[in-house]
Parts: C-alpha cells; sequence; structure tokens
C-alpha cells in the first residue's frame, strides 16, 4: 500500500516527459506542414511537367500539319491548348494554395510569431523583432498564405546571403491595407532585372505570391546597407483576394 503510494509522484513526471503536449503538437503541424511541401513538389514535377511536354507536343503537332486541317480540327486544337493551358493555370494555383495546417488552426500573427521564434532560437546570433500591429480579421485566407510564405523566403534570403545582425519583421493592418516588411542590416546587393534574371527563384515567387494574391512586393536593397522587403496589399485588392479564386484549401 504505502509502496504504492511512493510511487504514484512519479508518474506525472514520466508523463510529461514522454508526451509533452506542446511538443507533440508542433511535431504534427512540422510533419503536415512537410507533407504538403512535398505533395506541392510532386504535382509540380510530375503533373507539371507532363502538361508542359503535352503543351509542347500538341503545339508541335500543329506546326507539322499547317494548312492541312479541318476546320473541325482545327477547333479540337483550339480546345486541347486551351484546356491544357487551364489545368497549368490550374495546378500552379494549387501549389500556391498548399499551406501551413497552422494557418487555419491558429492564424497567421501565430504562424508569424512562432517563425520569428523558430528562427531567433536556431540561429541565436541573429536578433530577430517582430511588431504586430495587425487584426487577423482583416486578412483573408490567401492574403494569410502570401503572408507566411513571403517571410519564410525573406527571412531564409537573410540568412543565407545577408550576414546580418539584425532582421526585423514588421506586420501591419491599417485604412490603406496590409503590409508585411521585413528588413536586415546585412551585406545587402544590387537590385535590377540583369542582375536578377541569373538569380534563383526566391525573388520572384515572393514578387508572384503578393501579385496573385491582389498585392505588390518591392524589395530595397544596396550592397552595403541592408535589405528590405515589403509586401503590400491596398485594401479593396485584399477583399477581392477572398474571392472564390484563391481561397481553396
Ligand atoms: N536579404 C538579402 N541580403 C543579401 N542578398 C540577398 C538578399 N536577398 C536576396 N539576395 C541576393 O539576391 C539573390 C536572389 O535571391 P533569390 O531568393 O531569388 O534566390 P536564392 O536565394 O539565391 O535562391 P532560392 O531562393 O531559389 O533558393 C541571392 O542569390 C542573393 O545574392
Ligand atoms: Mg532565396
Amino acid at each position: 500500500m504505502s509502496g504504492g503510494m511512493t510511487k504514484l509522484p512519479v508518474m506525472p513526471a514520466r508523463i510529461d516527459r514522454t508526451i509533452d503536449p506542446h511538443e507533440l503538437d508542433k511535431a504534427i503541424l512540422h510533419m503536415r506542414e512537410e507533407e504538403r511541401r512535398r505533395i506541392a513538389a510532386d504535382l509540380h514535377d510530375g503533373i507539371g511537367q507532363t502538361l508542359s511536354a503535352m503543351q509542347l507536343a500538341v503545339g508541335g503537332l500543329r506546326k507539322l500539319l499547317e494548312d492541312r486541317f479541318t476546320d473541325v480540327e482545327d477547333a479540337i486544337f483550339d480546345y486541347l491548348t486551351e484546356r491544357i493551358a487551364d489545368a497549368m493555370d490550374e495546378m500552379r494555383r494549387i501549389c500556391l494554395d498548399i499551406r501551413p495546417a497552422e494557418l487555419d488552426d491558429q492564424g497567421v500573427i501565430h504562424a508569424v510569431s512562432g517563425l520569428c521564434r523558430e528562427l531567433s532560437r536556431a540561429l541565436t546570433h541573429l536578433d530577430v523583432s517582430l511588431t504586430v500591429r495587425a487584426d487577423e480579421r482583416d486578412i483573408p485566407l490567401p492574403v494569410k498564405v502570401a503572408i507566411f510564405r513571403i517571410l519564410q523566403e525573406a527571412c531564409s534570403n537573410a540568412c543565407k546571403h545577408a550576414r546580418a545582425a539584425r532582421v526585423s519583421v514588421l506586420l501591419e493592418t491599417d485604412a490603406e491595407g496590409i503590409r508585411l516588411t521585413v528588413a536586415d542590416d546585412g551585406v545587402g546587393f544590387a537590385t535590377g532585372p540583369a542582375r536578377q534574371s541569373r538569380r534563383g527563384y526566391g525573388l520572384g515567387g515572393m514578387r508572384q505570391r503578393a501579385a496573385m494574391t491582389g498585392g505588390s512586393l518591392s524589395v530595397r536593397s544596396q550592397p552595403g546597407k541592408g535589405t528590405q522587403v515589403v509586401a503590400a496589399w491596398p485594401i479593396d485588392q485584399a477583399a477581392d483576394a477572398a474571392g472564390p479564386g484563391l481561397t481553396a484549401a
């Protein structure tokens, strides 16, 4: 009897160590996010490549048979070309819209805070500050996805390229709209189309995400003067982004 009583206090401690609900939640979210990323990559590299090949083949066949079409055959070619283009648009949209489950469950402010926290935990030499002057309810879901992805890429660039000491993140909603600013005090770089064409996909991807949700993205940088990425959604466009075209999960 007394042996059983002395063992009792040990139980909760063991349970806490083996299954920390917070750690479990984080692990599940991480796995879901990884799974979504894999699905987007598979879609892009699998179906996307097949559709591109079909588009090329249909275009090639049309060229080959030029002048030898009946009107009906011509209309079929038009139909095929349009349908392939539609499928590619749809696939791109699905890839862009695949989002971390956290955004649905806890909202973008929570997700942005988590990302900043993770960053400063992982890179102790980096001073990451976050200011939020935003109301979650003012941000439509597609814009939340864009904010999260743009922040991920801007932070990844700051870590990979900037050799920065500080990264500051500001998320605001006001009468003008929604704004995300990510600034670092790192080495900076020369912006401009000629320089950017030889670079990676990140900057273009951020621009595309902002544009597809009714916003715009500007990158201000100069060698030695740090980098500032500003994504902005004017209030009307942000409301439009909530339309059915972009809300599918
Ligand atoms: N915060 C930054 N500080 C310094 N240089 C940057 C910063 N952000 C971008 N750059 C420069 O701009 C280039 C293009 O960035 P971009 O994100 O498009 O490509 P990437 O990061 O090289 O590759 P990817 O994003 O495709 O993995 C980078 O290679 C880097 O030279
Ligand atoms: Mg990048």
